[in-house]
């Protein structure tokens, strides 16, 4: 009989795969005024700043290839950003050797087993990563330890409201593409919307299976070597020699507030932010306001106070430790 062979791929492992590529790349960032991320990551940037300035110790946990701790130096006294991502350390140590800040340094580590001491930062940085923790709520104990009493975390995440009413095909679909003679791939992209989880799915099809004889049989399919389809993953299980998979949990204000609540942090702030570069799109005024970066990303910083962050693309927390609070999960967790 056929075995099927399936993998989980953790996060971390994806990040590590793509280090090298896109924004991950080992690039010195001019940012682009004319591409809607680098917006976006402006303006994060300005958001950490107003947070975190005049800290003393600053932890960044998931700094990927250093965004934004590079961009922080001058801010803060010291900061060190940690990732469990050998590669994006290793492209985020050549970024800091060419920067010359002298404040900065980062290291693999995992999120989930620090090893600092107990009180040891003023402000934790999650930028985007906190959805990519396979384990959430045992990293945010232990980011609960490592903060002083009086700390601060700021996090930044996607806002899954706004995905769901925005990108195309939400609910999932599938790709076959022909790698080549006789070897074909399917990728599935699928998203429940309670628990806000995306599970993207890559898979080898069986050249001998049904399915594989029939793709390979189809004279279309061979000419342009890609076919969308509606087949959900399911359907196409029966016929694949490999499957490989990753996971996220994803946020709405409600949900990411209530997981900094459970887990021991209180004064918990959500702010919407990333919705006025589609107010000026349909203005069609991206072109006049790109050579005005600067002042786009404070007034995008400023109108966000406004926004309702159920409409928004991003969301911005900002919480502190509860030290009222008796949390038993976070007693149980290391004390050194
Ligand atoms: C979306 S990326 C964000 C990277 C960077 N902060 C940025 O904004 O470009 C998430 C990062 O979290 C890292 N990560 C995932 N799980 C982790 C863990 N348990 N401990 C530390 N880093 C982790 C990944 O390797 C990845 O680099």
């Amino acid at each position: 009989m056929r075995s099927l062979l399936i993998r989980k791929v953790e996060q971390w492992e994806i990040y590590d795969r793509m280090s090298g590529h896109g924004i991950y790349a080992d690039t010195d960032k001019k940012f682009l005024p004319t591409e809607r991320y680098d917006w976006t990551l402006l303006t994060e940037i300005e958001l950490f700043k107003n947070a975190v300035k005049g800290c003393k110790r600053v932890l960044d946990i998931g700094c990927g290839t250093g965004h934004p701790s590079l961009y922080l130096t001058k801010d803060v006294g010291s900061i060190i950003g940690i990732d469990k991502s050998e590669k994006m350390i290793e492209i985020a140590k050549n970024k800091l050797s060419r920067s010359g800040a002298v404040n900065t340094s980062f290291e693999v580590g995992d999120a989930e087993n620090l090893r600092f001491r107990k009180g040891s930062f003023d402000a934790i940085i999650l930028c985007g990563s906190l959805a990519t923790f396979s384990d959430q709520e045992k990293a945010l104990r232990e980011i609960k330890r490592v903060l002083k009493m009086n700390g601060k975390i700021t996090c930044i995440e996607l806002n899954w409201l706004y995905r769901s009413t925005h990108e195309r095909h939400f609910q999932g679909e599938g790709n076959f593409v022909l790698t080549q003679e006789d070897s074909i791939t399917y990728r599935y992209v699928c998203r429940s919307t309670y628990p806000h989880k995306e599970t993207d799915y890559r898979c080898i099809i069986s050249p001998k299976s049904v399915l594989g004889k029939k793709l390979l049989s189809n004279s279309q399919f061979r000419k342009r070597k890609t076919l969308t389809t509606e087949m959900d993953i399911e359907q196409v299980k029966p016929f694949c020699d490999e499957i490989e998979y990753d996971e996220q949990v994803q946020f709405d204000p409600q949900t990411i507030a209530r997981l900094f609540a459970e887990n021991g942090f209180t004064d918990i702030n959500v702010e919407g932010y990333g919705i006025v570069y589609d107010l000026l799109t349909n203005a069609d005024l991206v072109g006049e306001m790109a050579s005005r970066m600067k002042e786009v990303c404070k007034a995008e910083i400023n109108i966000s106070r406004f926004l309702d962050p159920t409409k928004t693309e991003m969301l911005f927390l900002t919480c502190n430790p509860d030290s009222t609070a008796s949390n038993e999960k976070s007693q149980e967790s290391k004390e050194l």
